[in-house]
């Protein structure tokens, strides 16, 4: 069952999806070469606190940290490590918090001092693909015109969207439906109406979209070695179009 929320519950989400960005743009701002990812964790889960929130993965389903991190071939769920960041990897962070009973999920990849060409492209196409994705979450469109936006924007970059992961409903639950997958034909599913709640997040590889995850049960990386990025916004869908309740400096 999808879960219409008020404009009340939104005005809560987007409190709980505020600290998420400036959380993310707190442990942006620190990775840098020869930063450790851990360090990274620490600060995210300080700063939520700090702001009266819990970190939402921290134990979720025994995910270990508060801040996913994943280097280069790694897509999502990596964990934090005293392993030193270094100038040429990119680095995906993904961060959730609980405020008042309501969830925040977003996440961005950048750069770690000068990287490839490739890497440049990737993180643009993935940014841009999120941008499309948004953009088709409109009251009246379907579930899979957000999916085809992703996947047309990143097909058409030469890169590949990964099947294995999804975007997801949210608002009391960190996970409600619907389910929403980053690719797909368009004019397919359930109606987009006013008040539902979504975090959209494509994960996009250089190389193929196939991924595996390793013995630690949960760091998913490219099974071909190539890098991956993730970028994921909570929005709400309002009869004047999406708002991004996690957009850094203020929700849009
Ligand atoms: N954004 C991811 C998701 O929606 C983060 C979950 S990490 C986990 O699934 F540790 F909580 F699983
Ligand atoms: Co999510």
């Amino acid at each position: 069952m999808v879960v219409l929320k008020s404009s009340w519950e939104i005005a809560k989400l987007e409190a709980a999806n505020q600290i998420v960005a400036k959380v993310l743009a707190a442990v942006s701002a620190q990775v840098a070469p020869g930063a450790d990812t851990l360090g990274l964790n620490e600060l995210a889960e300080r700063m939520c606190r700090e702001a009266g929130a819990v970190p939402a993965f921290l134990g979720y389903r025994g995910y270990p940290y508060s801040l996913c991190v994943s280097v280069n071939q790694e897509v999502v769920h990596g964990f934090p490590s005293r392993r030193k960041l270094k100038s040429g990897d990119i680095v995906s962070m993904d961060f959730g918090a609980l405020l008042d009973g309501f969830y925040g999920d977003s996440a961005i990849t950048v750069p770690v001092g000068q990287v490839s060409d490739q890497a440049e492209l990737l993180l643009d196409a993935t940014r841009l693909a999120l941008e499309q994705g948004i953009a088709a979450a409109v009251v009246g469109n379907r579930l899979s015109d957000i999916g085809h936006a992703v996947q047309s924007v990143v097909e058409q970059a030469g890169f590949s969207v990964v099947r294995k992961f999804v975007g997801h409903g949210i608002g009391r639950e960190l996970h409600e439906e619907p389910q929403i997958p980053n690719y797909g034909r368009p004019g397919r599913g359930i109606r987009l109406l006013e008040g539902m709640t979504l975090a959209i997040e494509p994960m996009v590889n250089a190389g193929g979209h196939d991924v595996k995850v390793l013995e630690d049960g949960w760091t998913a990386v490219t099974t071909d070695g190539s890098l991956s990025a993730h970028f994921e916004h909570t929005i709400a869908i309002l009869e004047s179009g999406p708002k991004v309740l996690s957009a850094p400096g203020g929700s849009v």
